[in-house]
């Protein structure tokens, strides 16, 4: 039968098998799905010919560049470019509000940034290595099924560059017959921290498509801010392994609010919190309306361009777990 004890010994032989001396380029989201794929090339290869890049796109979670570089050293990498190219995507999405337009920006400069930043670093003809999922297959149409339909462009799945690995045959996708909550069982089985394993997942573009609208620095921080309010009380109140993906999102609105005697406006955040099996289809976690209240006073407390705060109510069908 079916073990993932076995799933590892047969990606980790075919992994070695095909790439034989070459290098092994990685780019790592920070996610738990990049994670387990550096994971399993650094247990299956040599350390030193696994190069792991990740790019801070200015569209980072709170403390997560930081955060990836600990766990990806904890698990014995020895190339790790970690590149600053916040500038460069904040810069390219000025204006933008259309979300295929910011995903497909986004995706592009992933590739850019990628050919101008590690390529040349890289001696030889080397293999790319991705975290794609089987479920990341069927939402982008590539897989299965006549009916499959692309419902989100996953920038991570249609770049280029990895078309072009992928038509040299020098992709290397490990994860691309697993589920997520397997990559999580994958993960704890090559010795992953449990803070990376159990982590929700976070889609490639970032707070881009959490900020609905055009995205500058600004928003970036006050989602930021709130977003970790939120995550962290949920740790707290030892929520956050009962959800699947819980996060906030700054509308493109503001709506109307009091300090003291002035009215205000200030911006309105929702925030999500699913379960699921694997991303395909949700239910909205039902909250104590007492973690709710409690949680929006605080953000509204303490992040002061934030007035109001609502809770998303839909599953996904017919809502998608992101807002954009
Ligand atoms: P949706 O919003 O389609 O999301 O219900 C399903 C899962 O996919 C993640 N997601 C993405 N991941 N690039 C990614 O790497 C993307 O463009 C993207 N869009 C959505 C989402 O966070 C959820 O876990």
């Amino acid at each position: 039968g079916w073990s993932m004890e076995g799933y590892l010994e047969e990606v980790s032989a075919s992994i070695k098998k095909r790439v034989g001396d070459h290098p092994v380029l990685l780019l790592i989201s920070g996610g738990v799905d990049s994670s387990v794929v550096a994971g399993v090339l650094l247990s299956a290869l040599d350390p030193e010919k696994v190069h792991l890049m990740y790019i801070d796109t200015g569209l980072m979670r709170k403390g997560e560049t930081e955060a990836v570089r600990k766990s990806l050293e904890a698990l014995g990498a020895t190339h790790l470019s970690i590149i600053d190219a916040g500038d460069r995507f904040l810069h390219a999405l000025e204006g933008v509000d259309d979300p295929e337009e910011k995903r497909r920006i986004i995706g592009d400069l992933f590739v850019e940034v990628q050919k101008s930043d590690i390529v040349g670093k890289i001696d030889g003809d080397y293999f790319l290595a991705q975290g794609t999922l089987y479920t990341d297959l069927i939402e982008s149409g590539k897989g299965v099924g006549k009916n499959a339909k692309v419902i989100k462009s996953h920038h991570n799945v249609r770049s280029p560059l990895i078309e072009a690995k992928r038509n040299a045959g020098m992709i290397i996708e490990p994860l691309d017959r697993l589920y997520k909550d397997e990559v999580r069982r994958l993960g704890r089985l090559i010795g992953l921290s449990e803070s990376v394993v159990g982590r929700h997942p976070f889609p490639g573009p970032g707070l881009a498509v959490r900020i609905l609208g055009a995205v500058d620095r600004e928003k970036c921080r006050i989602l930021r801010e709130a977003d970790a309010i939120f995550i962290e009380e949920l740790h707290r109140r030892k929520l956050y392994d009962e959800i699947w993906q819980a996060f906030a999102v700054l509308l493109p609105i503001k709506s109307v609010g009091v300090t003291g005697d002035a009215r205000r406006y200030g911006y309105v955040l929702a925030l999500r919190a699913i379960v699921s099996h694997d991303g395909m289809t949700a239910d909205v976690y039902p909250f104590d309306t007492k973690d709710l209240l409690e949680i929006s006073s605080l953000i509204t407390n303490s992040v002061s361009e934030i007035g109001r705060v609502v809770y998303d109510v839909s599953s996904k069908p017919p809502a998608t777990i992101e807002w954009e």
